[in-house]
């Protein structure tokens, strides 16, 4: 044995990657980051919010060792003389989240700040109300947490889950790194057919496709990638298709809050699976990501309560429970907005209009610009993406290229042109074999509204315009 070090040895870090690591698959949007940099582009690629939707631009803290406050800005608050002034302070209510760095700096439990989890409580009550007894909530790190946390809950390698036709790839990932297979369900402009579900798990062949799905997982509200709201007549019909299979729902639902409510608070939203489930069938997962901030990290689960324990003893051991400063921020939040009441009526309505503004204007530029010859679009349900459906069939290149060698092309025509877009390929789930005729059907393009600002969105579609007509030859 050497007796003192000397030389480095090179290590080969192969030999300790684990198969589950090396199963992970890269988000396929990540490929469009090295053009976000290229002088005088326009982004329709990526599905980030603007930091002038977020609700806190500043804060300080207090750091008494060091014998001084800190301020640290945020957008549009380049000095500490930009903060707001301090509200009175007044004793926590029981309609009010309760924040208090003594106990939010400290180990939580797994579920989160009790006072946290009570006000999601009677919030998952209002809008849900889910007719059932049992339910319960829990706090998450978001909404890739608690879905990765059901997955491994619920799910094992091997297995199959139900998804999307266009699924969002941070889940096709997290099902693939758990080492289970997807497929992919048809879908119209109401989001998955129930009569789809059927027909898949009718004819679904446990010889040689292993064990039949038990969950079916979507984002049912303003869907990324498509955009879709599910109404609540296929949400009815998707349930009871669930019921007959016996099919666990998960609704991983981050965008409930922006879809388009043109007359307000006044308009409810549109009823979500949890408030249908009569039998405790469905896990809920919600996030403050698309609400507040991404950098929040903090969510929140419902489901039956036996299945939510257990979900949790899963995150005890990674993520524990999401971060203190985190919870004490956004509890903060919910406080100046005036609790349920000010969340509901005010804090809510103000963010929706301004994501559906941004969509509005998006698909008015589409109805100036765009030929309907070579694509279409629907009216926009909010959210952050509009789903474009390119006339593929109508190209010039359709009888001798690939549908996937087409759509590259395009992507790479608008690049020219200064424009990210995402194809439709990012997002397709293995599933039904369709021809080439029927392929050529459901090549879209998702387009997203929710960073650029209004010249930019006009202007994008513009450049979109013009590349979509050069490849067309118009
Ligand atoms: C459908 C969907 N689920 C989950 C997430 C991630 O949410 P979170 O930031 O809460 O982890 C996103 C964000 O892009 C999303 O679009």
């Amino acid at each position: 044995m050497p007796s003192a070090i000397s030389e480095p040895v090179e290590i080969d870090y192969n030999e300790f990657i684990s198969p589950a690591a090396k199963n992970r698959v890269r988000n396929p949007l990540k490929t469009l980051r090295p053009y976000v940099s290229l002088p005088g582009i326009i982004s329709f690629g990526g599905g980030m919010p603007h930091p002038s939707t977020w609700p806190v631009n500043a804060m300080t803290v207090s750091v008494p060792f060091a014998g001084q406050s800190v301020f640290v800005p945020g957008y549009n608050s380049p000095t500490p003389d930009s903060l707001l002034p301090l509200a009175p302070y007044n004793p926590p209510s029981k309609t009010d989240p309760a924040p208090n760095l003594v106990s939010e700096l400290q180990y939580a439990n797994m579920h989160g700040a009790p006072h946290l989890v009570s006000w999601l409580t009677e919030h998952v009550k209002r809008i849900h109300n889910p007719p059932y007894a049992g339910w319960s909530v829990s706090t998450t790190a978001g909404n890739t947490d608690g879905v990765d946390a059901v997955i491994r809950t619920v799910l094992k390698a091997g297995d199959n889950a139900l998804v999307e036709e266009f699924a969002y790839p941070g889940l096709l990932s997290a099902l693939h790194s758990a080492g289970v297979k997807a497929t992919g369900v048809p879908m119209d402009g109401d989001g998955v057919l129930d009569s789809a579900i059927d027909e898949t798990l009718a004819n679904w062949n446990e010889g040689t496709q292993g064990p039949r799905p038990k969950v079916f997982i979507l984002v049912p509200t303003c869907s990324n990638p498509s955009g879709i709201t599910v109404p609540e007549y296929r949400k009815k019909d998707i349930y009871a298709v669930c019921r007959k299979w016996n099919i666990l729902i998960v609704e991983d639902d981050p965008y409930c809050f922006l879809q388009i409510r043109p007359e307000g608070a006044a308009k409810p939203i549109v009823p979500s699976f949890l408030s249908l489930d009569i039998d405790g069938r469905v896990v809920r997962v919600d996030s403050f990501s698309k609400i507040v901030s991404p950098g929040s990290r903090l969510g929140w689960i419902t489901g039956p309560s036996q299945l939510v324990q257990q979900i949790m003893f899963i995150r005890e051991g990674s993520t524990q429970c999401p971060s203190g400063w985190s919870v004490a921020a956004i509890s903060a939040v919910l406080r100046a907005w005036g609790g349920h009441e000010g969340f509901e009526q005010k804090y809510l309505p103000h963010i929706s209009d301004i994501y559906a503004k941004r969509c509005l204007l998006m698909v008015s530029q589409f109805e100036k610009y765009l030929p309907t010859s070579i694509c279409e679009w629907p009216s926009g349900s909010g959210g952050m993406f509009l789903w474009l459906r390119l006339k593929i069939r109508k190209h010039p290149n359709y009888s001798t290229k690939s549908l996937e060698e087409i759509s590259d092309q395009i992507f790479k025509t608008l690049i020219e042109e200064k424009l990210i877009t995402a194809q439709s390929f990012f997002f397709k789930a293995p599933g039904k074999e369709w021809s080439k005729e029927e392929e050529a059907e459901r090549v879209f393009l998702r387009l997203s509204f929710s960073y650029p600002s209004e010249e930019d969105i006009e202007e994008g579609v513009k450049r979109l315009a013009k590349g979509l007509k050069k490849e067309w030859g118009l």
